[in-house]
């Protein structure tokens, strides 16, 4: 039965987000997850299974409409873990993108994404407590060839929780920023079709939310789950950019 204080998850229908929900579950917090998409109500059944008490809002996150709808659904409430995880990537060459699908990205990675961090870090100051959990990545850290929106948006995302988790401190609120490498997901399937990122080996989804929960619990400012993945992001930023952008382009670049 939850007893812990609520935990709310943004894309907690599916990947990294569903299994960050089922350890919410497992250590007893009752769970708000939202997503736009069909399956959500199917993840929120899976984890009530799982003994969870489990509330599912579908809301497009990428509108203004969708995150006042997930804020209605929470007015009032104390919130103590918020895990700011939904996002898309979008792959091919950035002209020959839809400008409507370029702007959703950066509506749902960027823009909802900092005004639901704005939201509940007031509701978690007035609290004096709350952990916040940001899905960036070790994207944000390379120049992104191919995929360069969805790169632009989490170096945006990892220097957010950067500052904020600084801004926070002595206010009891903590935020961390989780920075995967590749992870085996559906993200794959929606933006990077036809691409090596998309068929090569992945880390385990399950694995990458328990490092962002333990993370989160001890208050680190970020982590990169695993070894390969903390190598990539420990010499992104000395290796020239001349090959980090060439291996991008390889990983990214849609095979004819
Ligand atoms: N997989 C990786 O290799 C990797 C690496 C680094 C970082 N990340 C980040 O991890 C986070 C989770 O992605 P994932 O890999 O776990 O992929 P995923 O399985 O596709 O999960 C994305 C989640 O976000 C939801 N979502 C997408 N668009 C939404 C919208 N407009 N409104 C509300 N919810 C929306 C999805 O559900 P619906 O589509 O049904 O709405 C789903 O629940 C993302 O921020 C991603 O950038 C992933």
């Amino acid at each position: 039965m939850a007893g812990k204080g609520l935990a709310v998850i943004t894309g907690g229908s599916s990947g990294i987000g569903y299994q960050l929900a089922r350890i919410a579950v497992e250590e007893g917090h009752a769970l708000v997850i939202c997503a736009h998409g069909e399956e959500l109500e199917q993840a929120a059944e899976q984890l009530r299974r799982l003994g969870g008490e489990v509330e599912a809002v579908r809301a497009d996150l990428s509108t203004r409409q969708g995150v006042e709808a997930l804020w209605a659904h929470l007015e009032g409430r104390e919130i103590e873990l918020f895990f700011a995880n939904a996002g898309l990537a979008l792959g091919d060459p950035f002209v020959e993108q839809r400008w409507e699908d370029i702007a959703e990205r950066i509506d749902l990675n960027v823009k909802q994404t900092t005004s639901m961090i704005h939201r509940v870090g007031r509701v978690m100051r007035v609290q004096g407590r709350g952990r916040i959990l940001v899905t960036g990545s070790i994207a944000g850290q390379v120049p992104g060839p191919y995929n360069a929106v969805y790169n632009a948006t989490k170096a945006y995302v990892n220097g957010l929780a950067w500052g904020l988790s600084d801004e926070f401190r002595e206010t009891g609120v903590t935020i961390t920023c989780l920075m995967p490498g590749p992870v085996d997901t559906p993200i794959y399937d929606k933006g990077l079709k036809g691409t090596l990122l998309h068929d090569m080996p992945k880390r385990d989804a399950a694995m990458v939310a328990r490092e962002g929960w333990d993370a989160m619990m001890a208050g680190k400012v970020d982590v990169v789950p695993g070894p390969e993945s903390k190598l990539v992001s420990l010499f992104s930023g000395v290796t020239p950019k001349a090959i980090t952008t060439r291996l991008h382009e390889l990983g990214a670049k849609r095979r004819e």
